[in-house]
């Protein structure tokens, strides 16, 4: 391959930038040219790209967010997106391309893949949904962020004697809200996976009110319930007072902490040599701390739930 390309789709996240940074370095230091496509694969099937080499990719690894930019193209998604990303690709020269981003960005790079054109995936996504990786770029990045703001908030609720529903990101997925729940000393972590009873919650947080623990912290997957109306029903059931936080986009930015500094620099590189040795349709991941490989049609069938492990510590934690 003599030039590839790459580019950042769906949700952004922190250490995007670091990744690029890192693929870049590894595609020159194999003397292959690499092209960057703006606005993920809005960008790829308007041919938007621009010449990648170590200035360009300078001063940025600190920084969140792509400076690519990313974005969500349904368009992509029909056959018609697919053959002018394709007809880009072939006019520009690109041999091979590595995409960042999730699930939806993933089955994108697997269906050009189905179309016979080189890609490899990183796993790169707040919510930490993706199967075939121990964590996706950006999660670290995300929980702290998220208990950051818990903490801050603990200090009010305790000093107002209230309790807060706080709702962190995840789509569908639980994952953000048990480990930061784990992580902050939460009440209660409201997930998808998981069923709950808000009656049951209701007594509980009144027997605690009760034995003289007059605060809370619930913290609620935005998949697992509306928090402001969890927020009425707690008030309504036992007068405690209540204020309710979504979190929202701030959990996605922010300088990458050093453990997706580093997973954003061993993911580029991954993906970059892996392209330039004949790999497709692979997306890498981390396990047990080692680089892994896995087919991106094994990743897009998969389903990830959170950690049995991290279940069942929060369960025995009374969370
Ligand atoms: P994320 O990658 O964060 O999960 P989305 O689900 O919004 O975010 O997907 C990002 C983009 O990936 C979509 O806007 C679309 O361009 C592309 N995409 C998503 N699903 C598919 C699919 N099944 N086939 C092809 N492209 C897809
Ligand atoms: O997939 C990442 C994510 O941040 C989800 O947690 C959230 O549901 C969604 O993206 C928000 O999307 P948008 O940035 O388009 O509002």
């Amino acid at each position: 391959m003599k030039k590839i390309g790459i580019l950042t789709s769906g949700g952004d996240c922190s250490g995007m930038n670091a990744a690029i940074r890192s693929a870049v370095r590894t595609a020159l230091r194999l003397n292959t040219e690499i092209v960057g496509f703006r606005k993920g694969y809005a960008g790829l099937m308007k041919g938007d790209c621009i010449p990648l080499d170590s200035r360009a990719v300078s001063g940025i690894l600190h920084r969140g967010g792509t400076f690519l930019q990313s974005a969500r193209s349904p368009e992509f998604r029909t056959p018609e997106g697919q053959q002018s990303a394709l007809a880009n690709l072939r006019r520009l020269g690109v041999d091979g391309l590595v995409i960042l981003g999730g699930d939806g960005s993933l089955s994108g790079a697997l269906a050009l893949h189905q179309l016979g054109f080189p890609t490899i995936g990183i796993p790169a996504s707040i919510d930490n949904d993706i199967p075939a990786t121990d964590m996706s770029l950006g999660v670290d990045t995300a929980l702290n962020n998220i208990i950051y703001a818990v903490d801050c908030i603990k200090d009010t609720a305790s000093s107002h004697a209230r309790a807060f529903v706080i709702e962190v990101m995840g789509r569908n997925s639980g994952y953000l809200a048990s480990i930061s729940a784990i992580a902050t000393g939460a009440e209660f972590a409201l997930v998808p996976e998981r069923e709950y009873d808000l009656a049951e919650i209701c007594q509980q947080l009144r027997g605690r009110y009760e034995e003289g623990r007059d605060n809370a912290i619930i913290i609620l997957a935005e998949g697992a319930g509306n928090a402001q109306a969890i927020a009425d029903a707690i008030k309504d059931a036992i007068g405690f007072e209540t204020r309710v936080t979504v979190l929202g986009h701030y959990q996605r930015g922010g300088a990458p902490s050093v453990f997706d500094r580093l997973l954003a620099s061993r993911f580029g590189k991954s993906a970059v040599e892996l392209l330039l040795q004949g790999e497709r349709g692979m997306m890498v991941g981390l396990a047990c701390n080692a680089m892994i490989t896995t087919p991106l049609e094994t990743v897009i069938r998969g389903a990830k739930r959170p950690p049995e492990e991290m279940v069942r510590l929060a369960e025995e934690l009374g969370i």
